[in-house]
């Protein structure tokens, strides 16, 4: 009776289990056979040592001058933000409203945490203790050549990180030509505003920007009672006078 119901062709159930094992078991032992060829093969360890080879060891020295894939960086102002030596004062690509575009973008990704949105050096990471960094809107920083930042982000200054690796070259020089927009955005008067657009401005001061204490954002947004500070609605930060 069972047998009628399985379809014709098909093993018997009984007959068919042994035979799924044996080739389970032939699959198992020609991947096993496999994997050992790959382990057993003759191979160098990089810091064995080696009686035969220069230098005593089977990892040789690169050829002086080896450049890594990728890493092929002329001695151009394009990748050092110099020339003879000089920071260089322009720009080494075209100055597009996509490349301010995309400098704001890897702006706002990179350097706020530190220099703010703004630029003026009161970034969140710096709220939270890390070494402040100067306001792009210093005459200092206003005068200093484009190559400069092109090298500060490139190689770091002081406390402040490089961002060598985070950041291709032309992504740097797309945040250089964002950063002289940012100067400038902020060393203006309304007089610089087209007429018909003046109106819109907002002439009333900003309110001050709230200071969030060390316990963090979070707190200062969701304040527990008996801790609210009543005029703002936040706890004061340890940074407030
Ligand atoms: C982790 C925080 C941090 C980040 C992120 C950061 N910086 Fe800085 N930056 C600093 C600090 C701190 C200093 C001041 C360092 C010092 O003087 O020791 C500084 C200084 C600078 C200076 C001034 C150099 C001078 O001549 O005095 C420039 C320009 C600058 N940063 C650009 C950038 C740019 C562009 C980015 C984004 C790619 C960036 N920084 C990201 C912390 C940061």
């Amino acid at each position: 009776m069972l047998r009628r119901l399985q379809r014709p062709g098909a093993l018997p159930a009984a007959s068919a289990a042994p035979l799924a094992l044996a080739l389970v078991l032939l699959c198992g032992g020609l991947l096993a056979g496999c994997t050992h060829e790959m382990v057993d093969q003759p191979h160098f360890k990089p810091l064995a040592a080696a009686p035969l080879l220069p230098h005593g060891q089977e990892a040789q020295p690169l050829v002086p001058g080896t450049i890594a894939r990728g890493h092929w960086e002329q001695d151009t102002p394009f990748y050092t933000g110099m020339q003879n030596g000089v920071p260089v004062t322009t720009l080494p690509v075209p100055l597009t409203a996509q490349l301010l575009q995309r400098g704001q973008q890897r702006f706002d990704i990179y350097c706020t945490p530190c220099h703010s949105l703004l630029g003026d050096g009161e970034g969140i990471v710096v709220r939270r203790g890390f070494t402040r960094p100067p306001s792009f809107h210093t005459p200092y920083l206003r005068q200093a050549p484009m190559g400069h930042f092109f090298d500060v982000i490139s190689h770091g200054w002081g406390a402040m990180p490089d961002y060598r690796q985070q950041i291709p070259p032309a992504d740097r020089w797309a945040i250089v030509a964002y950063i002289r927009a940012l100067q400038a955005s902020q060393d203006q008067t309304v007089a610089a505003v087209p007429a018909n657009q003046r109106r819109t401005l907002n002439t009333t001061p900003a309110p001050p920007a709230p200071v969030f204490g060390r316990r963090g954002l979070h707190e200062a947004l969701v304040p527990r009672h008996g801790h609210v500070n009543q005029s703002s609605g936040l706890r004061p930060g340890k940074e407030q006078p």
